[in-house]
């Protein structure tokens, strides 16, 4: 069984990037283990996961760079980036500021792994009375910048899987 685990065709990174409180680590955490909680400790510096999945009949590993939002971790950031085939930006649909900031993620992706596909997640689908930000802008903004789309919930497990398994499709 242990040696079943270890057979894969490829191995991926990815990173998970986007401000504090958008719930990166509760998608983490929701992919990797099928769990959620609401008293999750805000990440320091970086978390690691591991998740293997089959995309496209083949089996591939992927590696998750869970990054801290808050500022004060930013300035080591730099070498999360390294050789990451792929980037997870996350914003929170309820908190507009979120979303604002997301030409900040975008530099910081593409000037750290340039060539790193990005999968855009609008997260915390789940509070529908709360959204500050539209599916239509979201969106649109993702159009223009070139970027996939989707949204999420990682408490309710809403696209979840979807949403890694449709960014590791498009690395290779
Ligand atoms: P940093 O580690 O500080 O960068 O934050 P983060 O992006 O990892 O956010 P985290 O996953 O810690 O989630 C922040 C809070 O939002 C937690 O209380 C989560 O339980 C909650 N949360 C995350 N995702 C969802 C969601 O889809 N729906 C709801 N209702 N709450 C969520
Ligand atoms: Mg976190």
């Amino acid at each position: 069984k242990a040696f079943e685990d270890e057979r894969y065709d490829y191995i991926f990174k990815l990173v998970v990037v986007g401000d504090s409180g958008v719930g990166k680590s509760s998608l983490v955490n929701q992919f990797c283990h099928e769990s959620f909680t609401f008293d999750l400790k805000s990440t320091i510096g970086v978390e690691f996961n591991v998740k293997t999945v089959e995309v496209n009949g083949k089996i591939i590993k992927s590696q998750l760079w869970d990054t801290a939002g808050q500022e004060r971790y930013r300035s080591v950031a730099a070498s999360y980036y390294r050789g990451a085939l792929g980037a997870v930006l996350v914003f929170d649909v309820t908190y507009t500021k979120s979303f604002l900031n997301l030409p900040f993620w975008i530099d910081e992706v593409k000037r750290y792994c340039a060539d790193a596909k990005i999968l855009l997640v609008g997260n915390k689908t789940d509070l529908k009375d709360l959204r500050g930000v539209t599916h239509a802008d979201a969106f649109e903004f993702a159009a223009a910048n070139n970027l996939m789309y989707v949204e999420s919930s990682a408490k309710d497990n809403g696209s979840v899987g979807y949403a890694f398994k449709k960014l590791l499709g498009e690395v290779q």
